[in-house]
């Protein structure tokens, strides 16, 4: 099957998790969380993989590369503003795939346009110019008018002609801000396939964002009007509300067939694991009740459908867990379990360990099971989100105790290693993660303002780990770190100190990890 297949009822599935998702703020990945989410999304039956926006930053250019070196069965695209620079810098990094494709786009709603300053007849010409650019360079262009479903009609039909002339082979039609609803989404399509010249010759796609909560209807409704390519991510990620979620369209064609007959080429028992992935290197935790992959999406708690579930799983069950890669059990293990029955429960969860990170987790594993008699699968997939680079760590948490209460002040002590040397210090606070995140902020030198302190229990009981996220900004550089601890303070402070690594690291790398341009600096 072929990203460009015009069968009837086969709809390409195009990935923008590594573009759109990411540049949601606070969930920038490192360069190897990328390569492995790519990994992912092409084991998964994913068509077309938009890999990065080349032109932002050497971090970007260089991870689009080695996806597209990586890339087995994805077409392998990146992002390009309607610029010959951008569009060249996009090629560099795209052509080494085996099958490249360049997305260039430009804003053509009345909002978009005044940002460059371009008269209607200055755009056309520009688009003219950039996409026949593009097709000279690759043979899979894409182009998109953002901000599609808020410009005129007939100027959409005009630029959209043009693109078509020029070499595109697929039109992408996004609801930058998530204002269309699905009637207006289906009519949209139908008009532009009517009513444009060469429209049957190219695939159009629907690239819908969640502002109103309708991404996903409206995508579906895109395609029942003739779409054959949905642009989504997977858990939804993206900025502001999100975009299109891939787990929901996916499952939506594939559990309603009968009514919506398309297919697609992904293989839906791989949802689970590369949902889990992405929430971990992101940072952003998947809501419980999230369709799909939420954690109670297949949970039956009530009596009355308890009591129907176990009569017949079809009477509150519209597909099975297994068939988006949920595995049934789910008490797992316990301190007498062993490396190998740990490595195995793992691989199920769709972890597969090196002897090292093996090891590692092993280690804390253990430590886990000593203070908890049961542990569960969440139990797991919280320690795999806790730090795993740890051994690169410039700052390592050594000991902590602290003082809390009802007599103030919360007081904490802490010793941290840091580059090797031993460093301690007694503070103060508002509380006794308070007290701890002073004593981090006494002992490591930074700026950085917290943006967001979240917490959750993994399983229930008083014995339960709480999962801690934390994101943090400074000069223009957001991080998360998470970790998971039965002690909620010991768990924020560990959140805390994986955050700061990461952010030593991207200083570090600052010149090739900073994003220089966004693709909403429009020029
Ligand atoms: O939402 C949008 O308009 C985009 C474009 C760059 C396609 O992401
Ligand atoms: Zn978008």
């Amino acid at each position: 099957m072929t990203d460009t297949d015009k069968t009837q009822d086969r709809v390409v599935i195009f990935d923008t998790t590594l573009r759109d998702g990411e540049q949601s703020p606070g969930a920038t990945m490192t360069h190897a969380e990328k390569l492995e989410i790519a990994a992912l999304l092409d084991d998964m039956g994913v068509d077309i993989i938009e890999a990065g926006f080349p032109i932002a930053s050497e971090g970007d250019f260089n991870a689009v590369s080695e996806i597209a070196k990586n890339a087995k069965t994805s077409v392998i695209c990146g992002l390009a503003r309607a610029q010959l620079g951008d569009i060249d810098r996009c090629w560099e990094a795209v052509k080494h795939a085996e099958r490249p494709r360049i997305h260039t786009f430009i804003g053509t709603s009345p909002l978009h346009r005044a940002i460059p300053n371009l008269t209607k007849d200055e755009m056309a010409e520009r688009i003219e110019q950039t996409v026949t650019h593009a097709r000279n360079l690759c043979d899979n262009v894409q182009w998109s008018p953002m901000d599609a479903t808020r410009t005129e009609l007939d100027y959409l039909y005009r630029v959209v002609e043009i693109a078509i002339k020029s070499g595109a082979t697929t039109i992408n039609i996004p609801d930058t801000v998530g204002y269309t609803a699905p009637r207006e989404s289906a009519d949209l399509i139908a008009k532009l396939i009517e009513n444009v010249p060469g429209a049957d010759e190219v695939i159009f796609a629907t690239h819908c964002h969640n502002d109103l909560g309708m991404a996903t209807a409206n995508s579906l409704a895109a395609v029942e009007a003739g779409a054959r390519q949905i642009e989504c991510t997977i858990n939804g990620l993206g900025e502001r509300a999100g975009n299109t979620a891939l787990e929901e369209v996916v499952m939506a064609l594939k559990v309603r067939n009968d009514i919506m007959p398309f297919r697609t080429g992904i293989d839906s028992t791989k949802i689970m694991n590369i949902s889990r992935r992405v929430a971990t290197v992101s940072g952003f935790p998947v809501q419980f009740n999230k369709a799909i992959v939420g954690k109670n999406a297949f949970a039956h708690e009530s009596g009355i459908h308890q009591d129907g579930m176990l009569k017949n799983a079809e009477t509150f069950e519209i597909m099975r867990p297994e068939d988006v890669g949920l595995t049934e059990t789910n008490i797992v293990m316990g301190k007498h379990s062993g490396r190998a029955a740990l490595r195995s429960k793992l691989e199920d969860l769709g972890y597969e360990l090196g002897d090292n990170q093996l090891k590692d987790v092993f280690v804390r594993f253990k430590a886990l099971a000593d203070r908890k008699k049961e542990i569960y699968e969440d139990d797991l997939i919280a320690l795999m989100r806790t730090a795993t680079d740890a051994e690169e760590d410039r700052i390592k948490l050594t000991s902590m105790h602290v003082i809390c209460g009802t007599e103030e002040p919360n007081r904490a002590r802490m010793t941290l290693d840091i580059d090797g040397q031993s460093h301690s210090t007694e503070q103060t606070g508002d509380g006794p993660v308070d007290a701890s995140f002073n004593c981090i902020k006494a002992l490591v030198e930074h700026t950085a303002r917290l943006q967001l302190y979240q917490v959750h229990a993994v399983t229930e009981g008083t014995d339960a780990q709480a999962t801690v996220s934390v994101r943090m900004e400074e000069d223009g550089r957001i991080v998360t770190g998470q970790s998971a601890d039965t002690d909620t303070v010991v768990a924020s402070t560990r959140a805390y100190v994986h955050a700061l690594n990461r952010l030593l690291v991207r200083r570090e790398k600052t010149g090739s990890d900073k994003r220089e341009v966004s693709y909403k600096d429009v020029s």
